[in-house]
């Protein structure tokens, strides 16, 4: 493989985003370095040279010895995960293969993903199982999007809603609509005592946070690895505690087991969903090496101050404050800040809020409005490759877009 070289310090020219482009949104769609993409590059000639050589003899090899890599970078033996293409496919995983049944109940609070809510409603509904969405924060009701001063604001609400019905709690380790850090080591410490899985929604987690699985000792924990980490779009994963492996159903169904050969293992029904190119998953470990070479806390705390930076310019453009304290056990890379309420603004299910739209429009500017509980969000993302000038166009840019942030 070529060498996955890196430029310190990393920016944008490790990039290859389009120019006139300013990218602050990296929580949803992270695009890999040029280094990244070479390295994704190669494996799918490889594959291309010669497919049955890759697909019957080259391919449990190599997506064994990825999974390693990434195992030993998130602090857990790599024969508990198993690559999936996002988040998304983990999640479906995971909800068909927990054993349900009419008034059953999962536990997912009101910060949770709205792909996530559908998910478990669309098996709930098969069964007869409920949702239960206790809210989180403290406020008075909902006029003021809800603030959050300790971690027992989070976890309260949450180990308050289990009842005997309760069959899964699921929580984002950092939340997608207000980019908040949840406590889900003490949220699966207080649920292991009452004998309750938790499954974790993780994708914005991994980089952004030290992820270390041992540690946190959830049953199961879907992630993307296209989102912080920049591995090539396509590739996430799946860690299930052991005495899940063998109950696991996938969402697919192929020939599950190993084209090549290879002993039976748990993850069979997974690594083969019919013909694909593996290559965004075997190329992983090329963006751990690249995170690597510009240092992880580097890349933590370079891009936490910028979203520091963000927060401090644009809570008064907005007039309003962030629902979090300022410190970086709450937030890492990605900041949330809530829109004014404007009750005449009726709500567009499915649209584009007008100020996201304009910042594109007029400025060039890729940032998300996000939504939860009724309140708006600007959610500004920072990664490598963005400046504290590129912050400074999007302040003015919002600042001459005033009328749209209701
Ligand atoms: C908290 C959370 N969960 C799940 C997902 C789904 O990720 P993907 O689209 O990569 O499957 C996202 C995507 O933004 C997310 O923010």
């Amino acid at each position: 493989m070529a060498e996955n070289s890196v430029s310190l310090p990393a920016g944008r020219g490790d990039w290859a985003l389009a120019d006139g482009v300013t990218y602050l949104n990296h929580g949803s769609f992270g695009p890999s370095p040029r280094a990244v993409q070479a390295v994704r590059e190669q494996w799918s000639q490889r594959l291309n040279a010669n497919p049955m050589d890759f697909y019957l003899r080259q391919f449990d090899g190599a997506l064994e010895d990825a999974a390693r890599r990434l195992g030993q970078w998130i602090g857990v033996d790599h024969r508990d995960l198993v690559f999936v293409d996002n988040a998304t496919v983990a999640m479906n995983v995971v909800a068909e293969s927990l054993p349900l049944e009419a008034g059953d109940e999962i536990l997912l609070n009101d910060h949770e993903y709205g792909a996530v809510f559908r998910i478990w409603r669309s098996v709930c509904d098969r069964v007869g199982a409920k949702i239960v969405s206790p809210t989180l924060g403290r406020g008075d009701g909902d006029a003021e999007p809800r603030r959050f001063e300790q971690p027992e604001d989070i976890s309260g609400p949450i180990l308050a809603a289990i009842t005997p019905r309760t069959k899964l709690i699921v929580i984002s380790h950092i939340t997608s609509p207000t980019a908040i850090n949840f406590p889900v080591e003490e949220v699966c410490r207080q649920a292991r005592q009452l004998g309750i899985p938790v499954c974790i929604d993780g994708p914005h987690a991994i980089a952004m946070l030290k992820v270390n699985l041992r540690q946190i000792d959830c049953d199961f924990y879907c992630a993307s690895l296209h989102k912080w980490l920049s591995a090539p779009f396509g590739s996430g994963f799946l860690y299930v505690r052991r005495n899940w492996q063998s109950k696991l159903k996938p969402h697919l169904t192929s020939w599950g087991r190993s084209l090549g050969g290879s002993p039976p293992v748990w993850q069979d029904s997974l690594n083969w969903l019919g013909t694909r190119d593996p290559a965004p998953f075997l190329s992983v470990p090329a963006a751990i090496d690249f995170l690597e070479r510009v240092g992880l806390e580097t890349f933590q705390q370079q891009t936490h101050d910028l979203a520091r930076y963000a927060r401090q310019k644009l809570e008064p453009i907005l007039g309003r404050a962030a629902t979090i304290p300022d410190t970086a056990d709450w937030y890492g890379s990605m900041i949330a800040i809530p829109l004014r309420v404007d009750a005449s603004r009726k709500a567009r299910p499915n649209a584009i809020h007008p100020l996201q739209q304009a910042l594109w429009d007029q400025y060039r500017i890729e940032t998300l409005v996000t939504e939860c509980h009724g309140h708006r969000y600007l959610r500004v993302s920072c990664h490598l490759y963005n400046t504290a000038d590129e912050v400074d166009v999007l302040c003015d840019a919002v600042k001459g877009l005033v009328d749209l942030t209701a």
